[in-house]
């Protein structure tokens, strides 16, 4: 895991107690849950009483518009971030006290804005992710065996002595994955994986995740801008807009109007992506809604 951000800061404001949060209503096949979770860096809150359940095998895409909070509900998810108000639990655990982090992968926003001028290869960038966590614990041979599998994994393997600056922005982004699949984690949280790479690179990226997802069984948790990747791949929508998270179980109950609802404007291209997976749109069904989990 990248350094850890702000924990602890607003740990006495936490509402929570171990007794009480022992006696919750905890499913063993989520991933991630979020109960009554409210979060602000300095004056008001960015997002507030936000409960939503991930669970294992799921493939759940964020969308919303610019500033609407995606970046922080994610690392709200994966503990680089801790509510001012509410509980965040990883696998079950108070993601305050969460250690297995091997068992997820991160990437960040602005994981490819790193200085890739220095003289790696892929192959390094992808085994320095185990420099973190439970990593120390392989044997090399088991981390040449794992680097190996990652690298298969993302297609990469002909990239695998080529230096990282020497490459594309989609090649790249593979091998941010490939890092982050190393330690072989059951959950990945891709904050916009594909941003700046054109759209062939992208629906190439997306097909890799859901394939990540149904064959690997890897649960994916995606941030993305890209609309009809999403829509395309995804099994749920989020729509992260207004301070609050709208999850949407069933992708096919979204409509254009859900989507103009988010954004403030409707994505011609995404009729094809409709027409493709659904019946044809009845109008208006339902407005976006909070998820309450289970
Ligand atoms: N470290 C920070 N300190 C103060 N405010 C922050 C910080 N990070 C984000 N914010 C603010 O919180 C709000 C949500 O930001 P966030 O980065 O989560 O949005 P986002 O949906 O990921 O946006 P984008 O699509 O542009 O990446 C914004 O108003 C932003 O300015
Ligand atoms: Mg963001």
């Amino acid at each position: 895991m990248a350094a850890i951000e702000n924990i602890g800061a607003n740990q006495k404001n936490n509402n929570l107690n171990s007794d009480k949060t022992q006696q919750k209503n905890f499913h063993t096949d989520e991933v991630v849950r979020l109960d009554g979770v409210t979060f602000g860096y300095n004056g008001a809150p960015v997002l507030e009483d936000i409960s939503l359940s991930v669970k294992a095998g799921d493939f759940l895409a964020l969308i919303g518009p610019n500033g609407g909070a995606k970046s922080t509900l994610m690392k709200l998810m994966v503990g680089l971030l801790w509510p001012r108000i509410g509980e965040v639990r990883l696998f079950g655990m108070d993601v305050r006290h969460f250690y297995e982090w091997n068992r997820i992968g991160y990437v960040s926003q602005n994981a490819v804005r790193v200085n890739t001028g220095f003289p790696a290869t892929v192959e390094e960038v992808v085994a320095s992710g185990f420099y973190s966590g439970f990593g120390k614990l392989f044997d090399s041979a088991r981390k040449r065996e794992a680097v190996k599998r990652a690298l298969d994994l993302t297609g990469i393997q002909a990239l695998s002595r080529r230096l990282v600056g020497e490459l594309s922005g989609g090649q790249l982004q593979k091998v941010f994955l490939a890092k982050a699949l190393v330690k072989k984690p059951e959950a990945l949280f891709l904050d916009e994986p594909t941003t700046g790479i054109d759209a062939a690179s992208s629906r190439e990226f997306y097909a890799l995740l859901k394939e990540l997802n149904l064959r690997e069984g890897i649960t994916v948790v995606v941030v993305t801008h890209d609309i009809g990747a999403a829509f395309d791949r995804a099994k749920k929508i989020g729509c992260v807009h207004g301070g609050k998270v709208y999850i949407h179980d069933n992708i096919n109950e979204v409509t254009q109007e859900h989507i103009a609802e988010v954004l403030g404007f409707r994505i011609p291209e995404l009729s094809a992506v409709f027409s493709k997976n659904r019946e044809p749109e009845t109008g208006m069904q339902q407005s976006c809604r909070p998820q309450i989990p289970t």
